[in-house]
């Protein structure tokens, strides 16, 4: 990512009637200037079709614990998608997470709107990590009433080397 990227990318989503603030690709800049993040963008031709991100200390607990990186953010356009777009950021993603650590990890959301991701992490070799699903980073009990937004996950990881 740029600097100039974050105005593009706030802008192309908007266009689409999905609100992602400027401020939230200053923030990604910021933490990829410190060295926390990696922001992976994706042109098709001179177009922005999409980004994903690499966050070297995961906001999930169990990550953490095991220092295992997280992919996290992949979005693509819609008028991009199926055309590759997402496999290449992760496949740049899991470049970068094999220099530094033997595991990649990965949270999807459950309900359908994530069924490309769900299909897409399965056939890449992402296992779920045993541990259940979290909401809004609890871990979710038997028994447990939970909402099913965007802040239920389940996460999963992929032995890289
Ligand atoms: C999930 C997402 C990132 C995929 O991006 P993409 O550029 O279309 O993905 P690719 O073209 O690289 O697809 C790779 C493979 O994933 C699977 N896949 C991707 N989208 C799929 C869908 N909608 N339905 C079924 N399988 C899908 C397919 O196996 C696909 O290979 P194929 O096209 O040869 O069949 C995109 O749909 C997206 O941005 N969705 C909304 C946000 C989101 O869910 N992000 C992930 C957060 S966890």
């Amino acid at each position: 990512m740029e600097p100039c990227d974050a105005a593009t990318i706030s802008s192309a989503f908007s266009t689409i009637g999905w609100n992602k603030p400027e401020a939230q690709y200053i923030r990604y800049m910021e933490d990829q200037n410190a060295g926390r993040a990696v922001v992976l963008v994706a042109e098709l031709g001179d177009a922005f079709a999409g980004y994903g991100c690499v966050v070297w200390e995961s906001s999930h607990a169990a990550f953490r614990e095991k220092s295992i990186p997280e992919v996290s953010d992949l979005n693509v356009l819609p008028a991009f998608r199926r055309k590759g777009i997402a496999t290449a950021i992760m496949n740049r993603a899991e470049a970068l997470i094999a220099e530094r650590s033997e595991t990649a990890g990965i949270g999807f959301g459950i309900y359908e709107d994530y069924g490309g991701a769900q299909r897409m992490y399965v056939l890449r070799g992402y296992v779920p990590d045993g541990r259940g699903c979290t909401s809004h980073h609890k871990p979710v009990q038997g028994g447990d009433r939970v909402r099913a937004d965007d802040a239920l996950v389940l996460w999963l990881t992929k032995r890289l080397r």
